[in-house]
């Protein structure tokens, strides 16, 4: 569909999917379902809320999320096969507009090593699972893996033959970050003059990022005439990433002399969309990421402080507020009330009982009283984490430390209805505290990370910290913010542990999980 002289490009968000293949970006139900709500918000045209047949962890994220978003397409993920493509659409099937998001590999290299199938199997098994997935639903998109380092012909044989099927989308990916954008654009092109029916259907992208080149080929590709892009918020996803979403949308809002293209993205929405994720999966941006780090605005030598003073464009291309980085998100304070909390919870995209803006309005006064400015990424930090089930519950932790004795840490931790203490020493506060705890909770995980941040950086601030814990090559990020560091690393360890908890428990693998791409 084209806006007037622009052509309208649709985002396609594969944060919940792809996004969520990033080492430590695993997401519980409730985290799925606040960053949908968010997604809707800023206006994506598809979500890409999971796959299905990968547990009943995923299944059921897809289903929550196809049941309450609406005005948006809830896509599931399926390999080319019937099990995997019925379990997609048993999920989605409750959304208003439900996708089946069907793929296999075409390229050589896949087709011997990991199918072990010819190219006439693979083309045969495309089209009819193309034709199967559209007897459920009208929107289904084919994408061929590893299609950058496909055989041209082959590659438009089988878009051919599953357009020819029903598919509605068909998604060019170039799956281990190969292509270049010169490259790419040619290789659109040719797709397009080699597939008559291309005109017909979305043809979407979907790159990513080992070169540090999937924004660059995706607008490349838009140039070449896609119409669609599938991109993650921050970029995150499977290995270096996914082409960034608020990347790939502020470089068409900036830009449109060149791509002539537009997108329904509410921009004012970017950079809530990419606090909201960081506060979920406790994965920060660098600093000098682009639109969303946290100096992307910043004017440090005074040759352009001077210039920006005098005229903003000299230096900037975009404002801050273009992508909603106002400065005034200092709302709240030990005086307000709870109507004000409540009002201010629906702003920022979450939709909590009232049992669960009783609890967070609760830790909201105690931290008003510890805490004179309240601001967004406070509320974030108070909300974000929501634990439907918590195994763990850290009660009390009591730390002797300082320079002439060795840290000890006591803890308390409730498991089910036995509270449990132990005490530790350590390197330090924090690691005799995380040690404490580990005596209580045995869950022989290995921290591999550990960060802490200050929330605006004053000594009174909260310190936001997040722990990321690894078992049997599972990464999983806890996060906690108080304004006693060592309670917040606590905490934050104790969520990764629930976290990890609850991926042993519910997240159980139905399938292998070969579809890391
Ligand atoms: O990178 C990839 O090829 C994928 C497909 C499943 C689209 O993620
Ligand atoms: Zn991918």
């Amino acid at each position: 569909m084209d806006v007037g002289q622009f052509k309208k490009i649709k985002i396609f968000d594969t944060t919940l999917r792809d996004g969520e293949q990033s080492p430590g970006a695993s997401m519980n139900i409730n985290e799925k379902l606040n960053l949908a709500r968010q997604l809707a918000r800023l206006g994506v045209d598809a979500i890409e809320a999971g796959f299905p047949m990968a547990s009943e962890g995923d299944f059921e994220a897809v289903k929550a999320i196809a049941q309450e978003i609406k005005g948006v397409e809830i896509v599931g993920l399926a390999r080319a096969n019937e099990k995997d493509i019925y379990r997609a659409y048993s999920a989605v099937k409750y959304a208003e507009r439900p996708a089946i998001h069907t793929f296999i590999a075409t390229s050589d290299l896949h087709l011997k090593y990991k199918l072990n199938m010819t190219r006439d199997e693979l083309y045969e098994r495309a089209v009819s699972m193309v034709r199967y997935a559209r007897s459920f639903t009208e929107s289904v998109e084919f994408s061929a893996e590893d299609a950058s380092r496909s055989n041209l012909d082959f590659l438009c044989k089988v878009i051919d033959g599953v357009i020819e099927a029903g598919a509605t989308t068909v998604n060019i990916p170039d799956t281990v970050g190969y292509t270049t954008p010169f490259e790419f654009f040619n290789f659109i092109n040719k797709l397009k003059e080699g597939v008559a029916g291309i005109k017909d259907i979305t043809l979407s992208v979907h790159c990513h990022n080992d070169l540090g080149l999937a924004v660059a080929n995706s607008l490349s590709a838009i140039l070449a005439g896609a119409a669609q892009v599938e991109c993650t918020v921050n970029g995150i996803g499977e290995r270096a990433g996914n082409a960034a979403l608020e990347e790939i949308v502020m470089a068409l809002n900036v830009r449109k002399d060149i791509y002539h293209a537009v997108t329904g993205i509410n921009a004012m929405e970017i950079y809530r969309s990419s606090q909201l994720l960081t506060h979920i999966t406790g994965i920060s941006v660098q600093p000098n990421k682009a639109i969303v780090g946290k100096n992307a605005f910043a004017h440090e030598a005074g040759i352009h402080q001077d210039g920006i003073l005098k005229e903003k464009t000299t230096y900037e291309i975009m404002t801050p507020e273009h992508v909603g980085r106002q400065s005034n998100e200092l709302v709240l304070g030990k005086h307000s009330g709870k109507h004000a909390f409540k009002e201010k919870i629906v702003s920022l995209g979450y939709l909590l009982s009232d049992d669960e803006i009783e609890g967070a309005f609760v830790k909201f006064k105690l931290l008003a009283d510890k805490k004179k400015d309240i601001y967004d990424e406070d509320i974030d930090s108070l909300v974000a984490k929501s634990h439907p089930l918590e195994k763990y519950e850290l009660k009390y932790v009591n730390v002797v430390c300082g320079d002439t004795v060795a840290p000890l840490s006591m803890v308390k931790v409730m498991i089910g209805d036995e509270l449990k203490h132990s005490s530790s020493c350590g390197n330090g506060p924090v690691d005799a505290t995380i040690n404490a705890v580990e005596i209580i909770v045995n869950s022989k995980a290995k921290v591999i990370a550990y960060e802490v941040k200050s929330i605006r950086g004053t000594t009174e601030a909260q310190g936001d910290v997040s722990v990321t814990v690894e078992q049997n090559g599972v990464h999983i990020t806890g996060r906690s913010a108080h304004t006693d560091i060592v309670v917040a690393s606590a905490r934050a360890y104790v969520n990764a542990l629930n976290k990890l908890y609850v991926y042993n428990n519910v997240k159980k693998q139905v399938c292998s999980l070969e579809i890391r791409s």
